[in-house]
Order: structure tokens, then C-alpha cells, then sequence
């Protein structure tokens, strides 16, 4: 299918996300001519700007710089902007008349993509409004034996998608309430990465590494997503009960990773498929007790250090935080899937801010060989590593051991290197647009299903609790600019492991 004709409403027009990532994103699809033939956007927020104002502060966004490209002065009659709020009642009939004069001008005929780019407290009452607008004709709502397509309304929303179980529930209802779930598109923008999308491609589309992809075979699994950036403006909502690294980057990205790493293969490609070998992985997610807490999970806040060479502040003195903070910039927790594929093999996620590098990468760590010919050597055999780099230098490198040159027998470990920019002479695509087309097509196998995040909210609740319960004393525990509270570490080598850390 190609991307359908529609109106994109964009809650949040005036935020950053908007501005810097899905503006440049539907940019890039039109251009590449992936957009559907017939589109516009409307901005919906409260700020107030003209069409040619808003049009401006998009094109001149910080380091997008969209306006200095020959392109941009014709994509920017493409988007409008309505400054009202969508939360209150009294903002829709302004909303509703924008709609109908975009839809006519544009000929987008009745198709309607709601994209909520707002804070998580907005969610609920835009979508209730949507509904009560009448806007939502699909689905259970619209009734045909029209053997035409129906026009759809569909809905991104953006995450935290709750901060616990509960609320995840509540928001999945509210959802359910106006929408079917199949044009519900709960969007992660680690899902439109490229070399995450890779995974099922190296696991399904090769003999080469499937048959050894199990606990037979495999030691462990570490995923690391580590940032050198702090919270950069984000303290207040960062320091809410709805921040922290827990929260933010291990129960949605990391597991999401983990489950494409875990799954099983999928029947066909369909998003059901896929998605229900997903969920199942998600179930057999093993759900910590409050007593293991302490051994399978570290939490890490930086304190003052420097990142590059310049110095940070701690982050208890960053703008809009508590000065006795418990928030979590970093955490470490040591996951299992009960399967039988998986076994007892454990999944080692970790994800931190103000670290020492910026690097989002899963390792793939093989058991020794069953019988270690070259225990005398001069450098003993290390296990093989299967490094799936997603940024920076994305790429997959396999690391094994060879003979080291000359007389004798020495080995050394050795890197077979795919490197995508070499490869494919081009840099990974932003994941926005990828997410964005698929969600015009009516693709939701690059999102998330709902059955999927409740699974993970469990698994991590024992954990927050626990933290929650049991403040720690010894926060901040680790400097800007390194990798982590040496607890990170401790808790590996109890396992006789260690973090890959170049
Ligand atoms: C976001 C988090 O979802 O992902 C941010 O809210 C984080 O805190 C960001 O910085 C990281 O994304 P990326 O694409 O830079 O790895």
C-alpha cells in the first residue's frame, strides 16, 4: 500500500519534538516522494503564530536549518497551524473548521492522522475530545458494505505511555474508547532505526546465525543505550514521577529491542504476526520479587564530572530538579525470558545520561567452546561477540579469534566488519520518517501493541517500587562523563561478566 492520501494533525506543534524531528521527518518523505499525493499538516497548540510564522520557526529550528533547502519554500505551503487548545471543549470548533478547509484545499478526502506530540498529562483529554468531536467515522463507529476503503482516522501517540501499569491500562482504555486498536499506533521512535530493523533481518533472513540464537549457544545479552548529554532542559519532567532512566529509556526502548533480539520467528511480516511473537516474549518476561530486587537491578545518579572535557553539573543542581532527588539517570537491570529457547540465559539492559560515550549497541556474547584447546596460549580465547551497533558507526561486527601473525601459535581476537555508511555509502535514514510512512501505509508492525507495554510495565513495576521504597543513600553515586555507579559493574562480575564499554 502506499501512503495514503490524508490530514495530518500534529498536538504539540509549538514543542521541540515537532519542530526538530516530524516536521524534518514529513520534509524528508515528501522530497523523496514517499508522501502520500494528496497531504497537509496542521500544528494544533496553544502559542500563538501565523501560518507563515509557524512555517518560519520550522524551517529555522536550531541546527535543522530545513529553509536554506531549495525544496523547503514549496513543501511549506504544506503546513498550517491553528493555535488553540485541544484539551478544553471550547478549542474544537475552531479545529473542526480547519480541518474542513484543509481537507477541501488539499483534497485529502476524509482520512485524518492524529499525531499526539504533547506531555503525557494532555493525552487523555485531546483523545476524549477527538471522540466527542465525532471525528473518529472508522471502525467500529463506521458501518459499510461499501466494498470501497472506508476514509480511517488513526493515532500516534507519543511516550511515556503511562508511568505503571495502572496508568498504561487507564490510557489504553481511553484509546479503546474512541479508537480500534488497529488504528492505534503507539510509536517508538527505536523501532524506526535502522539497524534495529536490521535485527530481524539478520536473524530471519540468514542460515548463518539462527540456529545458534538460543541458550545452547548464547551466553548473555547486553544492550546498551548510553548518552553523554545530561537532562538538557528536561529536569521537570525528567525529576517527575513520570521520569528517570527506568521509566524513559529501559521499560519502553531497551525492552522493545530486547524483544526483536528474544522473539521468535513470525509466520509471515504482517504486523500481527510479528507483533503477536513480540507479546509473547513480552509475557515471558520473568517478573522480579521486591527480595531480588537489589541483585538484577542498579540505579545511578551522576553527579558533578566532565563529559568530553568540560565540566557538568551534577544533576541534582540541573534546572527544575529536587536538590535530594532519587531519580534514576541511569539504571542496569538484569532481565530473563522465560522461554524455552532462552532458558536461563539473562538479558543485561543498561541505559544512563551524562556518560562517557554515546552509544546504543547489542552485544551478543557466545558461551565458550566446549573444550578450550587454546588454554595455553599466550592470550587465552575470548568468547565471540556478535556487535550490533545502532549508533554511532552503525554496523554489525563479529568478533572471534584468530591466529596472531608469525612463528608459533598465539591468538587474538578479530573483527569482521559490517559497516553501514561504507556499505551502503549513505548515513541511516532519521527513524521518524520510516515510523511516519509506515503509519501512512496503515503499517503497525513497527509499533506497539498494546498487550506489549503492559507486559513491560510489569516486569519493571517490582523494580521502581523496590526503589521507591528504598530511597538510596548513596545518590549521587557517579560522575558525569564515566560509565556508571561501579555497582553497574559489581553486579556483573558477581555473574563473572562484564560491560562492553569501547
Ligand atoms: C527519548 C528519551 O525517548 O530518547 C530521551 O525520552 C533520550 O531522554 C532519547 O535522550 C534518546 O534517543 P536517541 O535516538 O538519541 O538515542
Amino acid at each position: 500500500t502506499p501512503p495514503e492520501d490524508s490530514l495530518i494533525l500534529i498536538f504539540g506543534a509549538s514543542g521541540d519534538l515537532t519542530k526538530r524531528k516530524l516536521i524534518p521527518a514529513l520534509f524528508e518523505l515528501w522530497k523523496n516522494g514517499q508522501a502520500p499525493e494528496n497531504f497537509a499538516i496542521l500544528g494544533v497548540s496553544r502559542s500563538r503564530y501565523t501560518d507563515d510564522e509557524y512555517r518560519d520557526a520550522c524551517g529555522n529550528f536550531d541546527g535543522n536549518d530545513l529553509a536554506s533547502d531549495p525544496r523547503w519554500a514549496e513543501f511549506r505551503d504544506l503546513v498550517h497551524y491553528e493555535a488553540s487548545d485541544a484539551t478544553a471543549a471550547e478549542g474544537w470548533p475552531s479545529i473542526k473548521q480547519r480541518i474542513r478547509t484543509l481537507s477541501e484545499a488539499h483534497r485529502t478526502g476524509q482520512n485524518l492522522l492524529f499525531y499526539l506530540s504533547l506531555a503525557p498529562q494532555f493525552f487523555e483529554p485531546v483523545i476524549v475530545n477527538i471522540g466527542n468531536n465525532g471525528l473518529v467515522t472508522e471502525g467500529k463507529k463506521y458501518c459499510t458494505i461499501d466494498t470501497q476503503r472506508p476514509p480511517w482516522q488513526r493515532i500516534v501517540i507519543e511516550k511515556p505511555f503511562g508511568s505503571d501499569p495502572g496508568s498504561a491500562a487507564h490510557l489504553n482504555r481511553v484509546l479503546a474508547q474512541v479508537f480500534d486498536e488497529d488504528a492505534i499506533y503507539r510509536i517508538d521512535h527505536y523501532l524506526g532505526k535502522e539497524l534495529v530493523q536490521n535485527l530481524m533481518v539478520l536473524r530471519f533472513a540468514n542460515s548463518l546465525f539462527e540456529p545458534i540464537w538460543n541458550h545452547r549457544y548464547i551466553d548473555h545479552v547486553q544492550i546498551t543505550a548510553s548518552e553523554t548529554v545530561g537532562v538538557e532542559g528536561r529536569g521537570a519532567y525528567y525529576d517527575s514521577p513520570s521520569g528517570g532512566a527506568m521509566r524513559d529509556m529501559v521499560q519502553s526502548h531497551l525492552l522493545q529491542v530486547a524483544s526483536i533480539v528474544a522473539m521468535e520467528p513470525p509466520i509471515t511480516l504482517d504486523a500481527e504476526d510479528v507483533r503477536t511473537e513480540k507479546v509473547k516474549v513480552f509475557k515471558a518476561l520473568r517478573v522480579p520479587r521486591a527480595e531480588d530486587v537489589p541483585e538484577i537491578a542498579v540505579r545511578g545518579q551522576y553527579g558533578e564530572g566532565s563529559v568530553k572535557g568540560e565540566r557538568y553539573p551534577a544533576y541534582r543542581s540541573e534546572e527544575g530538579t529536587d536538590p535530594g532527588s532519587q531519580t534514576d539517570t541511569f539504571a542496569a537491570v538484569k532481565f530473563h525470558v522465560d522461554t524455552w529457547r532462552w532458558g536461563n540465559t539473562p538479558f543485561y539492559l543498561r541505559s544512563g545520561k551524562a556518560m562517557a560515550q554515546k552509544k546504543t549497541e547489542i552485544v551478543i556474547y557466545l558461551k565458550p567452546t566446549p573444550h578450550a584447546l587454546f588454554r595455553e596460549q599466550a592470550m587465552r580465547a575470548r568468547p565471540n561477540q556478535i556487535v550490533i551497533s545502532v549508533q554511532p558507526n552503525p554496523g554489525i561486527r563479529l568478533r572471534f579469534e584468530g591466529k596472531k601473525p608469525g612463528i608459533g601459535l598465539n591468538i587474538k581476537d578479530v573483527v569482521m566488519d559490517f559497516d553501514y555508511e561504507e556499505s551502503w555509502r549513505a548515513s541511516p535514514p532519521d527513524g521518524y520518517a520510516s515510523l511516519l510512512f509506515d503509519c501512512l501505509r496503515g503499517d503497525q508492525t513497527n509499533y506497539k501493541h498494546r498487550d506489549e507495554i503492559q507486559s513491560s510495565w510489569n516486569a519493571c513495576q517490582p523494580i521502581l517500587d523496590y526503589w521507591d521504597e528504598n530511597p538510596a543513600e548513596d545518590l549521587p553515586n557517579y560522575n558525569a562523563g564515566t560509565w556508571g555507579p561501579s555497582a553497574a559493574d559489581v553486579m556483573m562480575a558477581k555473574d563473572g561478566r562484564y560491560w562492553r564499554n569501547d
